[in-house]
């Protein structure tokens, strides 16, 4: 697509969005042109703190599904849109309710689930969190032994920063697991100085190479306020870009061999125009598992306050 197109369609989506009465929320990953229609870019606890505010009519969500059955399960009243309906994450698809109740009837404690999971799943679990507030969260409940499902590398690193026992599944982020511990040692020797920032959803063996572990929203924080010029990013390729925009005058390297989610690369201007016209396709939650996964998520916005 050439810029003329970009800022025809880019006009198009802010026009009909006023008319419209809409917001449109849009996960860090999104591809860059996706940037100049958001009202809110964000990690996926920004995105639901946003959703549980808004007072728009309709929710566009520029990103996974799991994100945008979030919304939805905040917003019964409100039309919460995913352009790109195909857009899922293979992680939210490794455990089922059934899984969760199995876990609950063999270990008897309370049940963490991360918020790439289900409505579903959600449903079935006591408290939701997200990579920014995972060791949080658990930190907060009264039990010694908690269950936390379903990313076994970000129950790995809570269990790396806190006293009490976790339960992991096996879980993983296809994306995350893609960084190689050799590489990175190697463009660490290459860019000296440079900082290493990585997503908790990495392996150990990657997270140990590491001076900071966050979210991806962490992520811009961290390198705005550290003095280092050069930072090493392990997590979502698209981080990069929104690092160069967010953080102006300091250099941004994909730890090797890079790594992209195909899935958060579905939305694009031309599916998010299509969503607004057709106010489709509209994403729903069941009510009867709506207003349990609603408690879960509610918990954790109450214990993020
Ligand atoms: P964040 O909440 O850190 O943005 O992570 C979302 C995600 O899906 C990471 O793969
Ligand atoms: Fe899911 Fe991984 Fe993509 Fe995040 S990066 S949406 S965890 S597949």
């Amino acid at each position: 697509m050439d810029s003329k197109e970009i800022s025809f369609l880019i006009d198009e989506i802010l026009k009909l969005k006023k008319q419209k009465e809409a917001i449109i929320l849009v996960h860090n990953y999104q591809r860059p042109e996706i940037y100049p229609i958001a009202d809110f870019i964000g990690d996926s606890y920004g995105l639901s703190v946003e959703a549980s505010k808004t007072k728009a009519r309709i929710i566009i969500f520029c990103g996974v599904h799991f994100m945008a059955e979030s919304a939805s399960i905040l917003n019964p009243d409100k039309k919460v849109i995913l352009p790109a309906i195909d857009a899922g994450c293979p992680m939210a698809d490794m455990i089922t309710a059934e899984d969760i109740r199995n876990l609950k009837a063999t270990y008897q404690t309370t049940v963490v689930s991360y918020i790439n999971t289900s409505a579903e799943t959600k449903a079935e679990s006591d408290i939701i969190c997200t990579s920014s507030n995972a060791v949080k969260i658990v930190n907060s409940l009264p039990d010694e032994k908690v269950i936390f499902v379903p990313d076994k590398n970000l129950a790995d690193y809570v269990a790396s920063q806190t006293k009490k026992e976790i339960i992991p599944w096996d879980g993983f982020c296809y994306v995350h697991t893609k960084f190689s511990r050799d590489e990175l040692e190697k463009a660490k020797r290459s860019l000296r100085g440079a900082k290493v920032i990585v997503h908790p959803e990495c392996p150990a063996g990657i997270r140990e190479l590491a001076d900071h572990v966050c979210s991806t929203s962490g992520m811009v924080e961290y390198a705005k306020e550290s003095e280092a010029k050069e930072f090493l990013i392990g997590t979502e390729i698209g981080m990069i870009e929104m690092l160069k925009r967010s953080v102006p005058g300091k250099r941004f390297y994909t730890v090797p061999p890079g790594s992209t989610c195909v899935n958060m690369k579905k939305n694009h201007l031309g599916r998010v125009l299509e969503a607004l016209k057709n106010e489709a396709p509209v994403v729903t939650v069941p009510e009867e598992i709506r207003v349990r996964a609603k408690k879960a998520l509610d918990r954790m916005i109450e214990v993020g306050k």
